[in-house]
């Protein structure tokens, strides 16, 4: 266990204010490389260094659990479990807020002896403050977390479906539900090519799936264009050196939405989901509705789309829209989300590097930063606390 940097504030000079949202304590058991590790932070922002494979990500991967969805990495939840362990793992946290403070635990169980099921494996476990929530979607109305990490250096280069997920947790800030409301969708759209594939061929019952799903796309697509169209007013003037940008959600019912009335909108995609019944039922996939939604960001002084920026313009893009977000949230919801950036330093030039420190500083935020090399960090001195990672252990370090 570590107590990091207890009364420091005495010797530092006056303490800063405690930021509205904030991990104060981590607890890790069997997560990725950590067997049992216990961290105790300031409501401050925490830099971690160590060297390659000591466990830095890993610390950040735990934290995107404090939130619904797939993690940093979008890992399958048994690979989360330590190689050697159980097959169970846990993330505790306590975390204060601007209602107060509060104990999250997340997990998954360990295999039953007898093999178990996989699908109790695949299942997430949350209790907020000792009691059973009712999954994963319920943490979104405590706690908001953000990340960058380098795999998503690739996210203007890559498929849709990561800029959509990217776009679904900016909207969850916005809108708790959507989470949830994403997941029904998902389960309705598996249900109905289900029924294409196997059968019965009851059109009356395939009807109401796609009513449903219809639905909800329009829904889904109403909290997208809603997030879009508030986070374009913060970052048209751009962020200090962090360009201006445009976003604009894609997609059927995203697109509709511009000339259409939901009920409207609705009533066609229905339609279309009927018509597309041979087409999916072929292809096993479904052609058209909230799932193949996109997001499309474009640099406003080069008036270029994303995509055709150079790697660092594209890491300058995802950085301005990160902090656009967490200004809003911070006026919307009284707190920034958490921000977890893994590797961003090295990404950025001296310029930029410490732009985006003295911006998370103003902000209130508590980032989780991480590199390998403390030097890149040293503008945070004072605001930051530093804690060094090695083999699956974090302790505090002199910052
Ligand atoms: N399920 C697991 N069980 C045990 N160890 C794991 C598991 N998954 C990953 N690891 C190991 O955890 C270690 C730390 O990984 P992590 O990605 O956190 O390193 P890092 O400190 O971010 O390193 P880098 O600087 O290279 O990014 C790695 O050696 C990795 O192989
Ligand atoms: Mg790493």
């Amino acid at each position: 266990m570590l107590q990091a940097e207890r009364n420091a504030g005495g010797a530092a000079g006056p303490e800063a204010a405690p930021l509205p949202l904030a991990v104060t304590r981590l607890t890790l058991t069997d997560f990725r490389n950590y067997v049992a590790e216990r961290v105790e932070v300031r409501p401050r922002p925490v830099v971690l260094t160590g060297p390659n494979g000591a466990g830095k990500t890993n610390v950040l991967e735990a934290l995107s659990y404090l939130t619904p969805g797939r993690g940093l990495r979008g890992a399958r939840l048994p690979e989360l479990a330590r190689i050697g362990g159980g097959g169970g793992w846990s993330v505790a946290a306590r975390i204060e807020t601007p209602a107060g403070s509060a104990a999250v635990g997340t997990g998954i169980e360990g295999r039953a002896p007898d093999g178990g099921d996989d699908e109790t494996a695949e299942r997430r476990v949350v209790r907020i403050d000792g009691a059973p929530a009712r999954g994963p979607a319920a943490l979104a109305e405590l706690v908001r977390v953000v990340w960058l990490t380098p795999q998503m250096d690739r996210l203007f280069s890559d498929g849709r479906s990561d800029r959509r997920r990217f776009l679904d947790r900016l909207v969850l800030g916005y809108d708790p539900e959507h989470g949830r409301r994403v997941a029904a969708y998902e389960r309705v759209m598996r249900d109905r090519l289900k029924l294409l594939r196997d059968g019965p061929a009851d059109d009356a019952w395939l009807a109401a799936l796609e009513a449903r799903m219809a639905e909800q796309s329009v829904a889904i697509a109403a909290a997208r264009r809603e997030a879009v169209m508030r986070l374009r007013g913060a970052l048209a003037a751009g962020i200090g050196p962090f360009p201006g940008a445009d976003l604009r959600a894609r997609g059927y019912a995203e697109e509709a939405l511009d000339e259409l009335a939901a009920v409207e909108v609705e009533t066609r995609l229905q339609d279309l989901l009927r018509r597309n019944r041979p087409g999916d039922r072929e292809s096993g996939r479904t052609q058209e509705g909230a799932h193949r939604a996109d997001l499309e960001v474009t640099h406003l002084v080069k008036g270029l789309p994303a995509a055709l920026c150079s790697t660092g313009e594209q890491k300058a893009l995802l950085v301005a829209v990160v902090l656009a977000d967490a200004r809003l949230q911070a006026a919307h919801r009284g707190a920034p989300p958490l921000l977890l950036m893994d590797e961003v330093a090295a990404h950025l030039d001296q310029a930029r590097r410490a732009a985006l420190f003295e911006e998370i500083v103003a902000l209130g935020s508590q980032a989780w930063l991480t590199g390998t090399d403390r030097a890149l960090f040293e503008s945070l001195t004072g605001a930051a606390q530093f804690l060094s990672v090695a083999q699956g252990k974090v302790t505090g370090s002199d910052g």
